[in-house]
């Protein structure tokens, strides 16, 4: 009766479009709800072709984290994620190697540009109303990528270890440390006996201040983990527009 209540929910049939019965009606329905068979679209209305709508800023915040994951591929061949290395390392990538300034500032703009257009994107969305029924989920996948895209933005910062990456992440991370219940100087934090040696401020930098641990952490986040959940969260942002009937027209 309760998972009844719960699959006849908004939420639920917001996320879940066909039902679980085996119908043929309802194997049909899984097929096409298919991600991997439905990337491009059947039709395109003319109206959605229409630049002024969309500006194609999700579009360019895509197009921008693949130059992220092009150029980041090729600057993990010379940085070294070790206090010792870290800084030398950039360095010599500036000025030994062949277009090496280049490289790193690539990433470096289009990291930025990228922050910038997924708040457009975001703002874009917003004042089109197209956050609205059948788009809700999609608005919620939105705001992950959102949260991802400023995590792998702020665990960057410390890579080139120079004087402001480690004075922008002691400051963030004891913004970590104020957090209500899990941070070891914020409040409510001793309902669950956190204390500076586990509290939110710890797990991130693996340690009390920043060093060779938060290092390695913020390198393995940002190479790693950060963009296999942003290229997760994209898959399914796409695949959404689809399914919701392509991107909203304009009225
Ligand atoms: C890395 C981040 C993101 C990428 C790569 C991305 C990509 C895209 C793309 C390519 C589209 C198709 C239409 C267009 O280009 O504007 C789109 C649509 C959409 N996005 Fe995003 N997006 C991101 C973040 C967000 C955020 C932060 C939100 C909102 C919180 C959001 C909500 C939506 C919604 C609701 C649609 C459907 C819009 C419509 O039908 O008009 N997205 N996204």
């Amino acid at each position: 009766m309760a998972w009844k209540r719960i699959t006849e929910s908004q939420l639920w049939r917001s996320i879940f479009r066909h039902r679980f019965e085996d119908t043929p009606r309802n194997r049909s329905l899984t097929t096409v709800s298919n991600s991997l068979l439905h990337l491009h679209p059947v039709t395109l209305p003319r109206d959605a072709l229409q630049v002024r709508f969309t500006f194609c800023l999700g579009g360019l915040t895509f197009f921008m984290f693949l130059v992220e994951t092009v150029t980041g591929i090729l600057l993990m061949f010379y940085y070294r994620p070790v206090p010792e290395y870290a800084y030398l390392d950039m360095k010599l990538l500036e000025h030994t190697v062949r277009f090496g300034m280049f490289l790193r500032n690539m990433h470096r703009w289009a990291g930025h540009a990228m922050v910038i257009l997924v708040m457009l994107h975001m703002l874009r969305v917003f004042l089109t109303g197209s956050y609205k029924p059948p788009r809700e989920f999609n608005w919620v996948v939105g705001v992950m990528l959102l949260v991802v895209t400023l995590l792998l933005s702020f665990t960057g910062y410390l890579l080139p270890w120079d004087q402001i990456a480690l004075w922008a992440i002691t400051v963030g991370t004891k913004m970590a440390a104020a957090t209500p219940f899990l941070g070891a100087d914020g409040p409510f934090h001793e309902w669950f006996g956190i204390h500076p040696g586990n509290d939110m401020r710890f797990l991130l930098l693996g340690d009390s201040d920043v060093g060779a641990n938060a290092l390695l952490r913020f390198y393995v986040l940002h190479c790693v983990l950060l963009p296999v959940v942003a290229g997760l969260l994209m898959f399914i942002h796409f695949w959404r527009v689809r399914k919701d009937g392509g991107i909203s027209r304009p009225l």
